[in-house]
């Protein structure tokens, strides 16, 4: 088989695609045939030794795949050859064939492409961990997101609009805030323009915010907290300013509300049957077109050096996805 490997941590311009024996699955493990495998910006991370996984040498990147299954192991109950599979594997999934924990498995529907299924575990699955899981939100309930038009971020409006929450995206620029508005957000704050609290303020009618999605940190954070109403969840997702806020604990008190740490790959290690339930209802929602889990472009293996300097000069919207096909 063909597999994208990286043999030194030089980065992505030093990945190589070379053949490789077919993997064999162990006991509670399947081969699946990677027909889509979902970049992300941490691969870039990965190849260089700079992210918090540091796979042995030589690896592929490539950490979300969309596939058949071709082989099932001895002891793996519920999976067959040929089942049209998706699944996050942290890394490895840049390759024609992949080896994959039969506990990490999720069926996709027949009408959900590959591509599409390969990108959706990190972004929508973060975002259904967050606002299900975490923070019970319920129809009609305010959602602030913060950094709306990121990956992370616009992945969360559109969730909370599926969920029937109403959105307010918050984030830096017109162009921006009209993404956010065609993914569906109902109200749109330019946190560089505007005074967040008031703007969160105004547009709830007093009420203030009962979901606050931060993706950002910073300034920010505290702005919008002191903007929710009674009894609110504050989801601490991620902190892409560079800055770690820290918050005067009295506002919680002085508005019953709570501040709740948001941490996805920890969840799905471990709660996979959580997450593969949130997976299934999160690719019913992509098969209603309900999400639109956007492919931006996709390469073949051959391609993915160009694929990853799209991520790493930030031109993608949407996901990158590598296809074997
Ligand atoms: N907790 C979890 O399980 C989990 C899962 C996935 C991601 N995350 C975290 O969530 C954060 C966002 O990830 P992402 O994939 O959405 O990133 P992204 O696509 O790069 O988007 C980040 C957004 O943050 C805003 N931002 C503000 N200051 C920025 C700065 N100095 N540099 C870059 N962006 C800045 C930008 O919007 P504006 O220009 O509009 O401000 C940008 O759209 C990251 O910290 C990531 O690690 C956490």
């Amino acid at each position: 088989m063909k597999a994208v490997l990286c043999k030194s941590l030089d980065g992505p311009s030093n990945l190589r695609l070379e053949t490789l024996p077919d993997p064999e699955p162990s006991a509670n493990e399947v081969v699946v045939s990677v027909e889509a495998c979902a970049l992300n910006f941490f691969d870039t991370l990965i190849t260089r030794g700079k992210y918090q996984f540091k796979p042995d040498l030589p690896f592929s990147p490539g950490g979300e795949i969309a596939g058949h299954i071709l082989k099932v192991g001895s002891e793996v109950d519920g999976w067959d050859p040929g089942d049209r599979v998706t699944a996050y594997i942290g890394w490895g999934g840049a390759r024609e064939k992949a080896v994959v924990s039969a506990d990490r498995l999720v069926s996709v529907p027949p009408a959900v492409s590959m591509e599409a299924a390969s990108g959706t575990s990190i972004t929508y699955g973060t975002a259904i961990h967050g606002l299900r899981d975490r923070a019970g939100l319920q129809p009609g309930e305010w959602v602030a997101v913060l950094g709306a038009s990121g990956g992370a971020g616009l992945a969360a409006v559109e969730l909370a609009a599926a969920m029937k929450a109403r959105v307010i995206a918050v984030a830096s620029s017109e162009e921006k805030l009209e993404v956010c508005r065609r993914h569906g957000a109902e109200q749109t704050v330019n946190y560089h323009t505007t005074d967040l609290k008031s703007a969160l303020r105004e547009l709830t009618d007093g009420h203030g915010v009962d979901v606050v999605y931060d993706c950002v940190g910073g300034d920010s954070t505290e702005a919008a907290l002191r903007a929710m109403a009674w009894g609110g969840r504050f989801l601490v997702v991620g902190f892409a300013s560079g800055d770690i806020p820290k918050i005067p604990l009295n506002l919680l008190l002085l508005k019953g509300c709570a501040a709740i740490g948001v941490f996805w790959g920890e969840s799905v290690r471990r709660d996979p049957a959580g997450h593969r339930a949130n997976m299934e209802r999160v690719l019913d929602w992509v098969a209603t077109g309900a999400l639109k889990a956007r492919v931006d472009r996709t390469y073949p293996l051959a391609g993915a050096v160009e694929a990853l300097q799209m991520i790493e000069q930030r031109k993608a919207v949407g996901k990158i996805v590598l296809t074997t096909a």
